[in-house]
């Protein structure tokens, strides 16, 4: 063999990085792997906008297809996002022979186990390092460095749009629409960046993360999302107040026989490392029986640090053809004979603490009421802020409670809302912090 042919099906914001990479440090990856990466073809359906990259005649074409049906391409990158094509393309390219690379979590997460399957039977490499956390090398790290421990945690800063408008608000005080536009700009943001601020791309990662570090069958259904949308800038000043930052976090605990698994925001104390990831990057701690605590840090989205992965792993499965290995490691980190159902535990039964806020009308009486809902459910409070009167006559209340039980905070948070002195919905935020 004198060399290893590639060929990317899509070339937005990850297509066009990667065979940029592929071509800037082809001499390296060459020197590193002991062969070189041929990029044979870059597919888009848009072979008209400029991507800034001059192709050889004849590599920058029209149709995914070729790559498939071309029987010299050893391994496919699929970047075309989405999951109908790029999920046909991808079985496609299986049943053809071809190892596939992708940065699709949004598939893996809805049909992954179809396509470990027919990988698995056609004995060819799945590899998707670039579908969590950008250039942070996450995937590897639970399956291979990680695998002599019992994962008992993870909690991680997932979404790199979402991070990058909770700190623009928070330290530029810029609106939610400036700061998402802006994240779109820097191709950070999904092609619907609904996924994005709606929690849905971190609960597609976090689906993934879950699978490698219990073993268990992808089960993004059950997983607990709330995104970013109804956070206000007063919310954010407030947690500031308290000595919290505001995060949308992905979030799993190892029960045993079941698991917790959510994505949303989350008020974590400014001491906390994760506080301090700001921007587009990511991060994730892991806890583990014998490693205790790993945490892994990151540019969590753009071109070329999701380039960076996606080209890791054809260097990967470059080497893998090159010594003859196939599957060496399985896709999950076990056999699938040992992939297991694990149930997720619904939110209303997992314990935290709880940010609450109100506007109260500023009678007398309201703040007994209000606290004596929460004690009758077991609610206990840490502390009380009443902040200054509103022209309209009400007041900010702002509560922070100990661990309670999500499904009395829920119910007492109905029981406040229908108070003829409570006008607006409370808003609640979960509190993560180690010790309550
Ligand atoms: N839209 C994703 C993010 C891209 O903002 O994190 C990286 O997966």
């Amino acid at each position: 063999m004198k060399e290893i042919n590639v060929g990317i099906m899509g070339c937005g914001v990850v297509g066009t990085g990667v065979a940029k990479l592929l071509m800037e440090n082809a001499d390296l990856l060459e020197s590193r792997i002991g062969l070189r990466l041929n990029l044979k073809y870059v597919a888009d359906i848009d072979t008209a906008t400029d991507r800034g990259i001059i192709f050889d005649k004849g590599v920058f074409i029209p149709d995914a297809n070729t790559i498939i049906d071309d029987p010299d391409i050893h391994i496919v990158a699929e970047l075309i996002g989405g999951k109908t094509a790029a999920g046909e393309l991808t079985l496609r390219a299986l049943d053809k022979g071809k190892h596939v690379v992708t940065a699709n979590k949004a598939l893996i997460a809805s049909s992954g186990g179809a396509i470990f399957r027919k990988a698995a039977e056609k004995g060819l490499d799945f590899a998707f390092e670039a579908s969590v956390g950008g250039c942070m090398p996450v995937i590897k790290t639970i399956r291979e460095s990680l695998a002599g421990n019992r994962i008992y945690a993870m909690k991680g800063i997932l979404n790199g749009t979402c991070n990058y408008i909770l700190t623009k608000i928070s330290k530029e005080g810029c609106t939610f629409e400036t700061a998402l536009g802006e994240a779109q700009h820097k191709g950070y943001a999904e092609a619907d960046p609904f996924l994005d601020v709606e929690g849905h791309d971190s609960a597609h990662k976090l689906a993934i993360l879950i699978s490698l570090a219990y073993g268990m069958e992808m089960n993004l259904e059950d997983i607990h999302v709330e995104g970013i949308t109804g956070i206000t800038p007063m919310d954010i000043r407030y947690a500031g107040e308290f000595g919290f930052k505001i995060k949308l976090l992905a979030i799993t605990k190892n029960h045993g026989d079941r698991v917790e698994a959510r994505v949303h925001p989350a008020m974590i104390p400014e001491q906390n490392p994760l506080s301090h990831v700001n921007g587009s990057m990511n991060a994730l701690t892991i806890n583990g029986d014998a490693a205790g605590t790993t945490m892994l840090y990151g540019a969590g989205a753009g071109m070329m640090p999701t380039a960076s992965a996606v080209v890791g792993d054809i260097a990967d499965i470059a080497r893998n053809i090159m010594t003859g290995s196939r599957m060496r490691v399985p896709i999950l980190g076990s056999p699938e004979k040992n992939i297991k159902k694990i149930p997720i535990i619904p939110v209303t039964e997992i314990s935290t603490g709880y940010y609450i806020r109100l506007e109260a009308a500023d009678h007398p009486g309201v703040l007994s009421r209000i606290s004596g809902i929460l004690g009758d459910r077991g609610i206990s409070i840490k502390s009380v802020h009443q902040k200054g009167r509103r022209s309209n006559g009400t007041v900010p209340v702002v509560m922070i409670t100990h661990m309670a039980l999500e499904k009395e905070v829920q119910r007492a948070l109905d029981e406040i809302a229908s108070l003829d002195a409570i006008p607006e919905k409370p808003v609640l935020i979960r509190i993560e912090e180690e010790e309550q």
